[in-house]
């Protein structure tokens, strides 16, 4: 469990358990104590890695590109904590909920994009962002990762959610995580990876610094 939380991010007593929290709007029916919204890690990849205690280097405050923001589950409490926060959904019905979960966050801009195509929301993504956070559980999870390290800051970190099975449900999970990491290397230097088990069947979490 990790202590070493951003700002704006913290561990409150909800019906008596422990659990991270962010302050704003609820989102999907997550339980609530004042402003506080209960962050639930089987539901959110990054949610995970924090309470795994990964070394996510977030501060709170910085720019965040999320890619794979779906109904907005986690990058609506990336928002409450965080700066400017671009998030790319390719799906149109998702995007539905999460111009709803955006209403209320002013510093959330949701991009009907996709994340295979940087080019069509380059103009919009400011340079050297903080932070990539990628989600988009899809074949070719990496090569999603490379394109996109254009948008981060030299010192700029990414953390991303790799799904065995989206790259290919017969092969072994581990057999997979081992070719995304070498992809990967491509571009960016490998910190810490873990895997998301307690939380997410076949997920590897990684963090890693551009090259
Ligand atoms: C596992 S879900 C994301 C859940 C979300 N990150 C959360 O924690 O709330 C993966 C999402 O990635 C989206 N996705 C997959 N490929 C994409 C692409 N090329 N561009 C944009 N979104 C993509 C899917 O439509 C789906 O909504």
């Amino acid at each position: 469990m990790s202590e070493d939380l951003p700002d704006g991010v913290e561990r409150r007593a909800f019906d008596g358990t422990d659990r991270l929290a962010t302050r704003g709007e609820p989102v999907y029916g997550e339980p609530t104590d004042g402003e506080w919204r209960a962050w639930n890690p089987n539901r959110s990849k990054l949610g995970a890695m924090l309470e795994l205690g990964m070394d996510t280097g977030l501060e709170g405050g910085e720019t965040v590109l999320y890619l794979g923001a779906a109904s907005g589950t986690t990058v609506s409490h990336v928002a409450d904590f965080a700066g400017p926060t671009y998030a790319v959904e390719f799906a149109a019905r998702p995007t539905r909920d999460l111009l709803e979960a955006a209403e209320s966050r002013p510093r959330l801009f949701p991009l009907l994009k996709d994340a295979r195509k940087p080019e069509t929301y380059a103009h919009v993504v400011e340079s050297d962002v903080d932070v990539l956070i990628q989600d988009v559980a899809t074949r070719g999870q990496a090569r999603v990762a490379l394109e996109n390290r254009r948008f981060l800051a030299d010192d700029g970190r990414l953390l991303l959610a790799v799904k065995a099975r989206s790259e290919d449900v017969t092969r072994e999970p581990t057999a997979v995580f081992e070719d995304v990491r070498e992809e990967l290397e491509e571009g960016y230097e490998i910190v810490e990876t873990e895997r998301l088990e307690t939380y997410h069947a076949d997920h590897l979490g990684i963090i890693a610094q551009p090259r």
